[in-house]
């Protein structure tokens, strides 16, 4: 099974940036963790700070891998682009955010991906990455 994770803006300051709202964890020692827990699927990642090239790696994978997991961060709420190249493709796409966007700025309330999303998972810090993965695994 192959799954992938792709994050978005800002995402590769994970463990720097704002860790009262994000922790202290940086991505790659979390996905360590993740790959020792699901040793029998391939997680693959990607991370861009560029909207063009998440949509390149959406279209790359969309067709071939099992299920995707995207945190495209403050694209979520302004990319009709991303919106769009995730309707385009076959494969599932989960929407994640490690912070509860609802409990913050009436503009992060907002999602233009969530409706091409199987589903939206927000909130639950780092495990909220899991979660998604969870129910690609169990679908
Ligand atoms: C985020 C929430 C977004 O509003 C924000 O722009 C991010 C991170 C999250 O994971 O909580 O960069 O997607």
């Amino acid at each position: 099974m192959n799954i992938q994770i792709i994050n978005g803006p800002n995402l590769n300051l994970l463990g720097v940036r704002e860790k009262s709202i994000y922790g202290d964890t940086g991505f790659e020692s979390y996905l360590s963790q993740l790959r020792a827990r699901y040793a029998n699927i391939n997680i693959n990642y990607y991370q861009s700070n560029v909207e063009g090239e998440i949509i390149n790696k959406l279209h790359e994978v969309g067709f071939a891998f099992n299920g995707i997991v995207i945190n495209a961060g403050a694209y979520t709420h302004t990319s009709v682009a991303i919106a769009d190249a995730i309707a385009a493709i076959t494969a599932p796409v989960i929407e994640v955010h490690i912070s509860n966007v609802y409990k913050r700025e009436e503009f992060r309330h907002k999602s233009l991906l969530a409706a091409s999303c199987k589903g939206v998972i927000a909130g639950f810090g780092l495990d909220s990455y899991r979660l998604a993965i969870e129910n690609l695994i169990n679908s």
